[in-house]
C-alpha cells in the first residue's frame, strides 16, 4: 500500500522553492504484517533534486519481477520497462509490433518486483499517435499496471500529445533524437542531430517538450556537444543513451549492460558483465548432466 500521494505539481513546488512538505519522502510498506518494512519511495521531486544537485541518474530496462527485484535492490533510481521488449523479450526486429497488452502485463511484473526505483512505462506504437484521448486512456492503463510515469516518443510534433497527457497528472518523460518507432522515417537507426538543421531541430524540440510538461526527457544518439547544450538548456533532467556524459542520467537495456544480447552491438554500449557465455554453460552442464543420468543426484530426490 502506498501511502502520502498527494503531492502538488513537482516542478511547480520547486520553481517556487517550497519546503517539500514530506521531507522523508514518500513510503511504500513492502511485506505483509510483522514482516513490512517501510521503503523510501523514489519520485520525481527526487529526480529534479538530483538534476539542480548534479546528481547523476541512473535508469536501466527491465521487463519482469526478477530483474526489477535485483535492479532494485542494487539501488538504480528509475526502472524503464521499455518498448525495446520487442526486440530483446519478443523477439521482433524492431518496436513496431510492441502493444498496449504487452506493456501492460511487462508494466505488472515489473512493478511488482520493485519496491523503491521509479518505474517508467513506454507507450508502443500507435497507442498515443492517432490522438490525446487514446493517449490519455492507455498512459493511464500504463499507470494503473504500476508505472508512476509513460514516456513517449518524439519532440515538437508530440507537444501536444505530451501536454495532454501532463495535464490528467500522469507524468510524462520525452524521447528525442534517435527515435526507434520512427525507424522508417529516420532511414534506419542513425545518429540524429549531426547536420545544423537537425541540430536546430532537435534544440527546438527539446525545448517544446519541456514546455509541454514533461518532466524529463530521454535523449538518444545524438553528439555528445549537442547533448551538453541542450542538458545545460533544460530544467527537467535528460537522461543520455548514446548522448555523452553531460547528460543528468544514463540509460541502457539490460540485456546489452549485461553482455545477454549478441545480435546488434551498439558503439555506445559498454558491456558491464558477459553473462552470455556463464548462462550458455550452466544450462549446457544442465543438459549434460540429464543425459548421463547424474541429475538429480540423491540430495535432489524424495
Ligand atoms: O525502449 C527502450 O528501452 C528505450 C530506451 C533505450 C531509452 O526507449
Amino acid at each position: 500500500m502506498r501511502l502520502l500521494t498527494a503531492l502538488p505539481a513537482p516542478d511547480a513546488r520547486l520553481l517556487r522553492g517550497l519546503p517539500d512538505p514530506f521531507p522523508g519522502g514518500r513510503i511504500f510498506l513492502g511485506g505483509k504484517g510483522a514482516g513490512a518494512m517501510a521503503v523510501r519511495k523514489t519520485d520525481i521531486l527526487d529526480l529534479a533534486r538530483m538534476k539542480a544537485e548534479g546528481q547523476k541518474i541512473v535508469m536501466i530496462t527491465a521487463y519482469d519481477a526478477l530483474f526489477a527485484r535485483i535492479f532494485d535492490d542494487v539501488g538504480v533510481d528509475v526502472i524503464l520497462v521499455g518498448d525495446s521488449l520487442g526486440q530483446v523479450v519478443l523477439g521482433y526486429s524492431d518496436t513496431l509490433n510492441v502493444t498496449m497488452e504487452d506493456m501492460v502485463r511487462h508494466t505488472g511484473a515489473a512493478a511488482r518486483g520493485r519496491k523503491r526505483a521509479f518505474l517508467v512505462a513506454d507507450m508502443p506504437f500507435l497507442s498515443y499517435q492517432p490522438g490525446t484521448a487514446d493517449a490519455i486512456r492507455n498512459a493511464g492503463r500504463l499507470l494503473q499496471a504500476g508505472a508512476e510515469a509513460v514516456k513517449l516518443e518524439g519532440g515538437r510534433n508530440a507537444a501536444e500529445t505530451i501536454r495532454a497527457i501532463a495535464s490528467a497528472d500522469i507524468p510524462v518523460m520525452g524521447h528525442i533524437g534517435l527515435t526507434p518507432q520512427s525507424v522508417h522515417r529516420m532511414g534506419g537507426y542513425r545518429v540524429q542531430g549531426k547536420t545544423d538543421p537537425q541540430r536546430e531541430r532537435l534544440l527546438d524540440d527539446a525545448a517544446a517538450v519541456q514546455e509541454a510538461g514533461a518532466f524529463s526527457v530521454v535523449l538518444e544518439g545524438i553528439p555528445a556537444a549537442l547533448a551538453a547544450e541542450i542538458t545545460r538548456a533544460l530544467s527537467i533532467p535528460t537522461i543520455g543513451i548514446g548522448a555523452g556524459v553531460a547528460c543528468d542520467g544514463q540509460v541502457l537495456v539490460m540485456q546489452d549492460l549485461l553482455g545477454l544480447f549478441e545480435e546488434f552491438r551498439p558503439k555506445f554500449v559498454r558491456r558491464f558483465g558477459e553473462l552470455r557465455k556463464p548462462v550458455g554453460d550452466a544450462v549446457g552442464a544442465y543438459a549434460a548432466a540429464v543425459r548421463d543420468g547424474t541429475f538429480p543426484g540423491k540430495e535432489h530426490s524424495f
